[in-house]
Order: C-alpha cells, then structure tokens, then sequence
C-alpha cells in the first residue's frame, strides 16, 4: 500500500516551497524506491476563502488517515484584524492530532558560515535541537480580550511537560547527551513545576547530563555561545521565540524545517518560518526549509535513513556551489535552486 502524505500547502509563499518539497520528495522517492500518493488539502487562509475555516472538517479527516503530513506555512495580512484567522487552523491541528513534540534542529552549513551575522569561529561545533512543548501553555489557555484590559492564562499539567521533556532526553541519548531545561522559575509558577518535572525525569537518564537556563540568559547564550547547546527543551511560547532566535545562527529562517511527534498517529513536519507575505508570489522564496522538513518525515515517519541523507547532502552540496536564493544575499530562484538539489540527488552514489 502506498503511504499516504497530506500536503497542506496553505498561504504566502506556502504554495512555491511546497511545491519544491514534492518535487524533491518525488525525485528521492524514485531513487528509493518510496510508494507515496499525495493528497493536497486547503488550510489556512487559503480555506478560509474557500470554506470560511482556516482547518475545513475535510482537512483535517485526511490528515488524522494520513500517514504523514506536510504543512508549508500560513497567514497573511488581510486577515490580521478578522475574527477567524489562519493561525487558528494551525493551532486547531496540532492540538487535533496531539502534536505535543516540536522537534526544531539548528544545524549549521559550512559554506555558510559567512552568511551568518555571527563570526564564523561562534559558529563552529553549533548543532543544536530544540525540542517545543507544542499543544498546551500560554497558547491554548484562556485569552480575554476587553476594553480596558486583557489576559492569557498559562496552565501546565505535570504530564504535559513529562512527556516532552522525556522526548528530549530520548533525543539526547542519541546525540551529545545534554539537556538544557529552559523555564523563568524565578518568577512563573508553571516554570516552577517544570523545573522539577524535569529534574524527576532526568533521575530516569542518568548517562544523560540535565542542566537548567533561565530563558532570559538562554537566549542570550544562544548568541554568545551556541556550540554549548545540544538539546533545549522548553515550553511552547519561549521555544516559538527561541527557535526563530536561533534559526539567524544559519543565517536565514529559510533553512530550519521541524518535526511534530504525538504519542500516536501521523506526524507533521513543517518549516518554522511562516508565509513570508514580504516576498510571496516573486519565486524568490528559499525553499531549503521544506525541502529538509521533507527529509525529516522520510527519515522519521517512514524510517527512511538513506533518503534523508541523499536530500541533505543535495541540499549541501548545492549550498557548497555558492547558489543561493535572495535571503542569503544570492540570486537563485526558488525554481533553480530546486532544480540544482533534485540534480544532485539525481547524482548522488548513496
Ligand atoms: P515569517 O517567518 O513569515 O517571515 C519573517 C522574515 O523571514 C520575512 O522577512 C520573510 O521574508 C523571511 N523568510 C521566512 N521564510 C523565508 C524563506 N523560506 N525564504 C526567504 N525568506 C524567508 O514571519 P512573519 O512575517 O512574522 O509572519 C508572516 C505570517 O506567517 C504571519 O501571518 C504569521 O502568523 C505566519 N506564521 C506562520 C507560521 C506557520 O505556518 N507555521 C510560522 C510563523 C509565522
Ligand atoms: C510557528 C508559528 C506559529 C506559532 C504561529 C503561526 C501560530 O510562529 O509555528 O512557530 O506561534 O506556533
Ligand atoms: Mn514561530
């Protein structure tokens, strides 16, 4: 049976990434020899002018059958005072599907080390996972909004940070074996209790070393000293600013992709980026981050090992030839710089 992948393509530049990440995934699928079909469904803005809903009940029954889920990005400025907005939909799904484990790695490229704002030397060893508590606190709390005042409410049950702190450590075991828990514990209540969650969960790795950052000071060592970092766990407001914080480490949001696990059912990967309304409809759009969002699900919900490095090492190689697009300063559109990765894939011996 052919695994089925959701594409939610959605808004902005959206469409012209997701259409690079099929192109890639058809190409690699070929070499691999991957049975795939692909539905594509509307999401976002784009449903909301077609349905009036950001996640249409049809969506979001393909997506709960998938056997996996591409999400490109959503959002658009037409809809930033409505009442019903596409980020709702997103927000809708991954609560929907239970997407409590968003996995964002920051990996640097070699070659382009001189495109990041920091000195190349800050650079060296970075490689670093954060891993994003993605369906519960400040998000999925009570919001009001009045006149006069406004509030949201962040709740955390014990669970809910348990098993997303557990799948950090999961991670950490198969990597450099550090866990930095990142909270505000010298104010929030809810960073108090993860705090000791995590310090409870720790006992049960004890090869892995478990350490704690006020997210103040995290995000500023993110800056000044990266490479300390393995994997950061955190909660889903400060691993949203984070994850964009580390993603100028690369030298450009368009490169990082991500991963959203539940304890059961089809995972989603998408890039952290959003629908970049500034550049959308030009072509102009890197469309790397979806391309390795793509590798991720071959990698994670197919167990396709070899696929994910065929892609990665395209999308390198590419990177190593100085074709770039607009946003690391190169002039490669989204189409060319897509077309030279699938021809490394085509070459690719591995
Ligand atoms: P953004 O991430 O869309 O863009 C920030 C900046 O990065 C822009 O200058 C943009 O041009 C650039 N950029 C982002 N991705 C790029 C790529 N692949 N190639 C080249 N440049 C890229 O953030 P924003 O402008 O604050 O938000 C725009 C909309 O996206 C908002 O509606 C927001 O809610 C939404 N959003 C959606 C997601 C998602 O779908 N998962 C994530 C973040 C933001
Ligand atoms: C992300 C985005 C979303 C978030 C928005 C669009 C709701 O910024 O995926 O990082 O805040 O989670
Ligand atoms: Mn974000």
């Amino acid at each position: 049976m052919p695994k089925k992948i959701v594409a939610l393509a959605g808004d902005g530049i959206g469409p012209e990434i997701m259409g690079a990440g099929l192109e890639v995934l058809a190409t690699v699928a070929k070499k691999v020899g991957f049975d795939y079909v692909v539905e594509e469904h509307a999401f976002g803005g784009a449903a909301i002018d077609q349905v009036g809903h950001p996640l249409p009940d049809q969506t979001l029954v393909a997506c709960r059958t998938a056997d996996a889920i591409l999400l490109a990005a959503i959002g658009a400025p037409q809809y930033d005072n409505a009442a019903v907005r596409p980020e709702q939909g997103l927000l809708q799904l991954r609560k929907e599907l239970g997407l409590f484990a968003n996995i964002r790695p920051v990996k640097i490229f070699d070659s382009l080390k001189d495109y990041s704002p920091l000195k190349a030397e800050r650079l060296d060893g970075v490689d670093l996972v954060m891993v994003r508590e993605l369906t519960g606190g400040i998000y999925f709390g009570e919001h009001i909004l009045e006149t006069d005042q406004a509030s949201d409410s962040n709740t955390y049950q014990v669970e809910e940070i348990e098993r997303v702190v557990r799948s950090a450590f999961d991670l950490a075991q198969k990597r450099r074996k550090k866990v930095t828990s990142i909270d505000k514990q010298n104010v929030l209540a809810t960073s108090k209790l993860w705090r000791k969650v995590a310090e409870e969960v720790g006992k049960d790795y004890p090869d892995v070393t478990l350490e704690h950052q006020l997210v103040d000071s995290a995000a500023m060592l993110l800056i000044t000293n990266p490479s300390r970092f393995d994997v950061l766990v955190t909660e889903n407001l400060f691993g949203d600013i984070l994850s964009d914080e580390a993603s100028v480490l690369t030298g450009t949001l368009g490169v990082l992709p991500s991963a959203s696990h539940a304890v059961a059912g089809p995972s989603l990967y998408e890039p952290i980026h959003g629908s970049a309304p500034d550049i959308a409809g030009q072509g102009i759009a890197n469309p790397v981050s979806m391309i390795l969002s793509v590798a991720m699900m071959l990698e994670e919900s197919f167990d396709l090992q070899v696929a994910g490095k065929i892609i990665r090492q395209a999308v390198e190689q590419t990177f190593d030839k100085g074709i770039l697009t607009k946003d690391l300063g190169g002039s490669a559109m989204t189409s060319q710089m897509t077309a030279h990765i699938i021809e490394e894939i085509e070459r690719s011996s591995l």
